[in-house]
């Protein structure tokens, strides 16, 4: 089955073939995808603009459409479904993908379904040949969300721990703001870090020993206190290096033990991380040390497939089409949709 995914909920433009017939040892089933970024047209801001922002997906669509198909050698006639994001998200830019998607399927008289951002990112470390088994763990961790789960199957998530105030993303993207680096913050800080010390200087890991939720609101405080009380955090590249890698350091070693807790807790021996942090190298490394003290195994998907891209959507979209679930005409886009209230597959 091929399915043309299309993520459209925010600031980027992803479009992605994915092919079920393509799983294999060295793909994952991917036969191509693009993706268009905003960030430029919404720099000028310092944020994303909700309108800018569905403008310019409208613009994107068609012509990324058929650099897709070109890319893989395909006409519109040999999809099979389409798959687009229908939340959460900025309401305006869900419409623009729901809205293309629906009425693409329409014409070609094949199904569309409507998936959970966040489910797609969740789903996305299960792409390709051999994708660890349900129940797993799974740590969602991207601008607008910081959420652990017990993933018992497609669909059926138990919300285990959350972000009681800020994400992990946002974050790494306001500390970034703070050391004056650019948007996306999170690869920005992590590239400073690099060069830094993650213990030149202690900063708080907040919630550590109360349950699964998380705060990173008194975090972002603590190093917006470090950075105007620290001379040269400003101009000197030693200190602002050991600023990012000391507060790198405190984001990654809580969600590092969270992690450990809620495997104890749910009794799995498998975590999956998703979304746009666990790109993150030094999360990465940190969970695999951890982990293998207590026997457990961490999955992840290539750094590309960890940010927002057209590939998680097509994917999730399949897993769903596959056991027979499909949308109406109608084209309804959630901007707050909980993940507990998807259908089981
Ligand atoms: O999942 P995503 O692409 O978009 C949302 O659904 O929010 O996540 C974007 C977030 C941003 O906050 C970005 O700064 C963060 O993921 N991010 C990272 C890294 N790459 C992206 N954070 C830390 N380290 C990274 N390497
Ligand atoms: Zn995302």
């Amino acid at each position: 089955m091929k399915v043309l995914g299309l993520e459209t909920s925010c600031d980027e433009t992803g479009l992605a073939i994915f092919d079920s017939e393509q799983i294999n040892n060295d793909n994952q089933g991917l036969v191509g995808q693009v993706l268009y970024s905003q960030i430029e047209l919404h720099a000028l801001y310092g944020g994303v603009v909700p309108e800018l922002a569905s403008r310019d997906h409208i613009r994107k669509l068609v012509p990324l459409l058929n650099e897709l198909l070109e890319q893989c050698d395909i006409s519109k006639n040999d999809i099979d479904a389409i798959a687009y994001t229908k939340g959460p998200g900025l309401i305006g830019a869900l419409m623009t993908g729901a809205l293309f998607g629906r009425s693409l399927a329409y014409g070609l008289d094949i199904p569309a379904i409507g998936i959970h951002h966040m489910e797609g990112h969740l789903l996305a470390p299960l792409m390709g040949a051999n994708p660890p088994a349900f129940p797993f763990v799974s740590l969602l961790v991207s601008g607008g969300h910081t959420l652990l789960i017990a993933a018992h199957g497609v669909g059926q998530y138990e919300i285990l721990g959350e972000s009681i105030d800020d994400a992990a993303g946002e974050c790494f993207d306001k500390v970034a703001k703070m050391l004056g680096l650019p948007y996306p913050g999170g690869p920005n800080v992590a590239k400073l870090a690099e060069a830094g010390n993650p213990d030149a200087y202690a900063l708080p890991r907040p919630m550590l020993h109360r349950g699964l939720d998380f705060s990173f609101s008194g975090m972002k405080t603590a190093v917006h206190n470090l950075i105007k009380d620290t001379a040269g955090s400003d101009s000197d590249p030693h200190i602002r290096a050991d600023i990012a890698a000391s507060f790198q350091y405190a984001v990654v070693d809580t969600l590092v033990k969270k992690c450990v807790k809620a495997l104890k807790q749910a009794g799995m021996s498998r975590l999956v991380i998703a979304g746009g942090v666990s790109a993150n190298i030094h999360l990465r490394e940190m969970l695999e040390a951890e982990l293998a003290k207590i026997n457990a195994t961490v999955h992840y998907a290539p750094p590309a497939l960890c940010t927002d891209n057209g590939a998680m959507i097509a994917y999730a979209g399949f897993e769903r089409l596959q056991a027979g679930q499909s949308d109406d005409l109608a084209v309804s886009c959630i901007p707050r949709w909980p993940m507990t209230e998807l259908p089981a597959v």
